[in-house]
C-alpha cells in the first residue's frame, strides 16, 4: 500500500430532517445527538466527519448500531446526499458532480457490495455478475468476458450457470462481490458484507478478501460492527460514535493507544496476541558488527555497550548472519579465526508480521532472542521474552504480576533488551575459556568490564576472564550468569 490519497472526506455532515440548519446551530451550542433529537425530532447521521483513505488500503468503518457507518458509506457514492462537506475521489469533488458525471463515477470508480446480496434470484450467476455492465449497454460478449473474470476472481468458476436460488449464503456473497468487481472499480464499498454469513464461512471470506486485495489492489472501505473482523482485515480503522469519528488508526494503535474510554471499552477483551505482531515488540538491534570486521572490533563494541553478545550482519542491507558471543570473540582473537568461523549462524528468525501468539511459543523454546528479519534477510530488530510479556501486559492481556520479577516494565522503559532467563549454552563456554584466553590485545585498550545484564548478577569483568582469573564473587560457572548473558542490543 502506498500513501497516495485515493479518497478524502472533508467536514461531512448529514442531518436527517427538515431543518438541518437548526440542528447545526444546536450542535454548535454543544447539545448531544440525543438532546437534539428530543428537541427537534431530527437525527444527526454524521457530524463533521473527516478522514482520508489511501490507495490500495482496506479502511474499516466500525461502531455500534446507529453510530452512522452505513450513512457514511452511502454518502461516499451519494446514495445518501450529505447535508454539507466535500468528498474527493482522486482529487475530484463527488459532491459537485451533476447526475451524469456521478453515474459515470459510480460505474467506473466505485463498486458497492451490500449486506443482503441484492441479487436477482431468477437470473444465473453470470447474468447477475454482468448486470451492472448490461445496464451500461456493454455488448454481451464483452460483458460476459468481464463477468467471467470476476467470477473466477471470487472463486466461483464453474458456477456461472447456476441459479441464485441454488447457492449457499457464502456463494451468494461471492456473487455480490463479483458483481461489484466486474466493472473493475478503483474503490469497493462494502457494508457489513459478511455479517449474514456463519462464522466459519465469514472467516473464509475475510481471508479471501485479503488475498484478493493482494492480487488486485483495490481501495476497500468496509463497514463492520465486528471488532475482530475490523482488526483482522483493516489496514486502518475509523471508530464511530453518534455520527462522529472518535479515532482513526491502525489496529495496533486502536488497541494500544485508545483515544478515550469509549474506545477502551470497545476494544476490551480483544485477544491482543493475535493482533500485535513481531514488529510491534521488537527492539532496535544496536550495535551490530559487520561480518568482515575483526574480533577486536566486535569486542570493543561489546565493551562500549556493556553487552556480551552481538549480532553479525553483512553489507549495507544488514543481512543477518548470526550472533557472536564474547567468549567466542576472545577465542577468535587468540586463534586468528574470523567472526564468521566463531559466530552462531543458526539463530531463530521471524517475519515482522508474525502475530505474537505465534511468536510466544518460539521465544519460549529459544535460547537466544528472536531475530526479526524481512524477506531479504535484513535484520530489523530483535525480540526478547520480556518485551512480549511487557507488550501484552501494557495492553491488559496479562497482569504485571505475571511478568517474571516485574522486569519487563523496567526494560521497556529503558528501551534495553531483556535478557533471556536461561543462560545459553554458549555463554557457559565463556567459563571454559577462562583458562585459555590471553590478555587483551595491545592496541585494543583494556576491555574493561562487560556488564552482564544489569539485573540478575553483577558485572562479569572480562579482564578476569581474559587473565584466567575467576571474577570476584563469581559463583560456580553454571550459576555464574543466571541470567541472560545474552544481553544483545
Ligand atoms: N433515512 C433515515 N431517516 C432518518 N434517520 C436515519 C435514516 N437513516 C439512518 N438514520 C439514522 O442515522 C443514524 C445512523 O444510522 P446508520 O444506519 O448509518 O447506522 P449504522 O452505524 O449503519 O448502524 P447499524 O450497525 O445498525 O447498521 C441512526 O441514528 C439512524 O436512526
Ligand atoms: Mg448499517
Amino acid at each position: 500500500m502506498n500513501k497516495n490519497i485515493k479518497l478524502e472526506v472533508r467536514n461531512i455532515t448529514k442531518i436527517f430532517g427538515k431543518d438541518p440548519q437548526k440542528v447545526i446551530s444546536l450542535l454548535n451550542k454543544g447539545l448531544s445527538k440525543n438532546e437534539i433529537f428530543e428537541k427537534t425530532k431530527q437525527t444527526i447521521g454524521l457530524n463533521n466527519v473527516n478522514f482520508e483513505v489511501y490507495d490500495g488500503e482496506i479502511f474499516v468503518i466500525m461502531g455500534l448500531s446507529g453510530s452512522g457507518k452505513s450513512t457514511l458509506l452511502r454518502c461516499l457514492n451519494r446514495l445518501i446526499e450529505p447535508t454539507g462537506g466535500d468528498i474527493l475521489i482522486d482529487g475530484k469533488n463527488i459532491t459537485d458532480m451533476d447526475p451524469q458525471e456521478l453515474r459515470s463515477a459510480r460505474r467506473n470508480k466505485i463498486g458497492m457490495v451490500f449486506q443482503n446480496f441484492a441479487l436477482l434470484p431468477h437470473r444465473s450467476v453470470l447474468d447477475n455478475v454482468a448486470y451492472g455492465l448490461e445496464i451500461q449497454g456493454i455488448p454481451k460478449e464483452e460483458r460476459y468476458s468481464q463477468a467471467l473474470e470476476a467470477i473466477e476472481t471470487v472463486g466461483l468458476k464453474g458456477h456461472e450457470h447456476s441459479r441464485i436460488t441454488q447457492l449457499s449464503g457464502g456463494m451468494k456473497q461471492r456473487v455480490g462481490l463479483a458483481r461489484a468487481l466486474a466493472n473493475d472499480p478503483d474503490i469497493l464499498l462494502m457494508d457489513e458484507a459478511f455479517s449474514a454469513l456463519d462464522p466459519l464461512i465469514r472467516g473464509d471470506m475475510q481471508d479471501e478478501l485479503l488475498a484478493l486485495e493482494d492480487r488486485v489492489q483495490k481501495t476497500i472501505i468496509f463497514v463492520s460492527h465486528d471488532l475482530d473482523e475490523a482488526l483482522k482485515i483493516g489496514d486502518r480503522i475509523a471508530l464511530m460514535k453518534d455520527g462522529e469519528v472518535v479515532q482513526i488508526g491502525t489496529p495496533e494503535e486502536i488497541l494500544t493507544e485508545p483515544a478515550d474510554s469509549y474506545v477502551s471499552k470497545f476494544v476490551a477483551g480483544v485477544d491482543r496476541s493475535k493482533i500485535l505482531v513481531a514488529e510491534s515488540v521488537m527492539k532496535r538491534p544496536e550495535p551490530l558488527v559487520p561480518i568482515n570486521s575483526g574480533p577486536r572490533v566486535a569486542i570493543q563494541l561489546m565493551k562500549d555497550h556493556g553487552i556480551s553478545s552481538i549480532y553479525v550482519v553483512e553489507g549495507k542491507n544488514r543481512r543477518l548472519k548470526g550472533i557472536l558471543m564474547i567468549g567466542d570473540a576472545l577465542e577468535a582473537l587468540k586463534t586468528g579465526k574470523s567472526l564468521e568461523a566463531v559466530m552462531i549462524p543458526d539463530i531463530p528468525r521471524v517475519a515482522p508480521d508474525l502475530p505474537l501468539n505465534e511468536v510466544i511459543p518460539l521465544i519460549a523454546e529459544s535460547q537466544y532472542p528472536l531475530a526479526v528479519v524481512n524477506d531479504s534477510g535484513k535484520l530489523l530488530g530483535i525480540i526478547v521474552r520480556g518485551s512480549v510479556l511487557g507488550a501484552l501486559a501494557i495492553s491488559g492481556e496479562i497482569g504485571q504480576d505475571e511478568i517474571p520479577d516485574g522486569k519487563a516494565s523496567e526494560e521497556r522503559d529503558s528501551g534495553e533488551n531483556i535478557p533471556e532467563e536461561k543462560p545459553p549454552e554458549k555463554m557457559v563456554l565463556i567459563g571454559k575459556n577462562e583458562g585459555e584466553a590471553g590478555p587483551p590485545p595491545a592496541g585494543s585498550g583494556s576491555p574493561g568490564s562487560i556488564i552482564n545484564n544489569g539485573i540478575d548478577s553483577g558485572p562479569v569483568p572480562v579482564e578476569a576472564e581474559a587473565k584466567n582469573e575467576a571474577p570476584a564473587k563469581a559463583p560456580a560457572r553454571s550459576d555464574a550468569m543466571p541470567g541472560p548473558e545474552v544481553k544483545t542490543c
